[in-house]
């Protein structure tokens, strides 16, 4: 069934409240629609690896992955990481 309905997502620690059709990959849901450009479109059907995200902390297509199967995970994107790993040379200086 397909149609248009609310979805929250938790990415990179901030809350994005969304409108998708249910048919929406995390991958465009991530930058179509929360304007988070940092994961890549490849191939888009699961080969090249571009759009790897973290959900729960797994390594996760994002292609391949519909936003409503993360919807209430904790996922990280690049820009996710950029910063804990700028934190962490901070923390380290
Ligand atoms: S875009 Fe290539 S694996 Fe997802």
């Amino acid at each position: 069934m397909s149609g248009i309905r609310p979805l929250t997502l938790e990415v990179n620690g901030k809350r994005h409240d969304l409108l998708l059709d249910t048919r929406t990959t995390l991958l465009d849901a991530l930058r179509e629609h929360a304007f988070l450009t940092g994961t890549k479109k490849g191939c888009d059907q699961g080969q090249c690896g571009a759009c790897t995200v973290h959900v729960d902390g797994e390594r996760v297509l994002s292609c391949l992955t519909l936003a409503a199967q993360a919807e209430g995970r904790r996922i990280t994107t690049i820009e996710g990481l950029q910063k804990s790993t700028r934190r962490e040379l901070e923390e380290v200086a």
